[in-house]
């Protein structure tokens, strides 16, 4: 629980947005609190797995956790995920109907967009910060920085395909706010509890520099 807080604040917590599919609900916490101590507050679960709406109820207990949900497709997926405590939501791309839910529910939405005619499109609609999702696959920092000078008032939350080694090509940029990515909570450590490896990779990814 706790005030609520814009897409730009929410952003502005850690310089990487973990990405997280939580599998069991027993993981939720330890995984949660791993990632918090590491230094990266805010903590996106994707509800692309059954206990995903419980993981964020019970991550959201967790002190200094600003927990969200990713992968909204529906307008129930946000009804739900702001039941279930979610502070911030993420998709992959963009709706009317969808941005109209999130705004129904008072859920900052950070939807995805991927040419400039999305991003114009969502200016109109008043959004300023957005995923740029798939972010390498769809040009990667060079088309974020090609973006900066015709749309300056934009600021991105790039996801899709980042790593530690090629965060800072993005952070370094002035219209990115933060990265998203799953590479600091892997599979495999997730599946043998591995929380201090993942606390490892956190305060890596924590202590990334960034320009915006
Ligand atoms: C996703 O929605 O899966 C994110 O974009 C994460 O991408 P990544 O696994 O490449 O970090």
């Amino acid at each position: 629980m706790g005030s609520m807080m814009s897409a730009r604040e929410v952003l502005a917590l850690a310089p990487v947005v973990p990405v997280l599919i939580v599998e069991t609900l027993a993981e939720a916490e330890p995984l949660g609190r791993a990632l918090v101590k590491g230094g990266l507050k805010a903590l996106e679960v994707t509800l692309r797995t059954p206990v995903a709406l419980d993981a964020i109820r019970a991550m959201s207990e967790i002190e200094g956790a600003v927990v969200g949900a990713g992968t909204l497709l529906t307008p129930a997926d946000v009804k739900a995920a702001k039941a279930a405590g979610a502070r911030f939501g993420v998709a992959p791309g963009c709706t009317e109907t969808l941005l109209k839910a999130a705004k129904d529910e008072g859920l900052p939405l950070l939807p995805g967009a991927v040419t400039a005619s999305e991003v114009m499109r969502l200016l109109e609609l008043g959004l300023d910060v957005m995923k740029f999702f798939p972010a390498e696959q769809a040009g990667g920092a060079a088309l974020l920085k090609a973006w900066s000078s015709p749309l300056p008032q934009v600021k991105f939350c790039p996801t899709g395909g980042i790593s530690l080694a090629n965060a800072p090509q993005y952070l370094e940029l002035p219209n990115v706010l933060a990265v998203g990515g799953s590479w600091v909570a892997p599979k495999a450590a997730i599946k043998a509890g591995d929380w201090a490896r993942i606390e490892e990779l956190a305060r890596e990814a924590a202590g990334l520099k960034r320009a915006a």
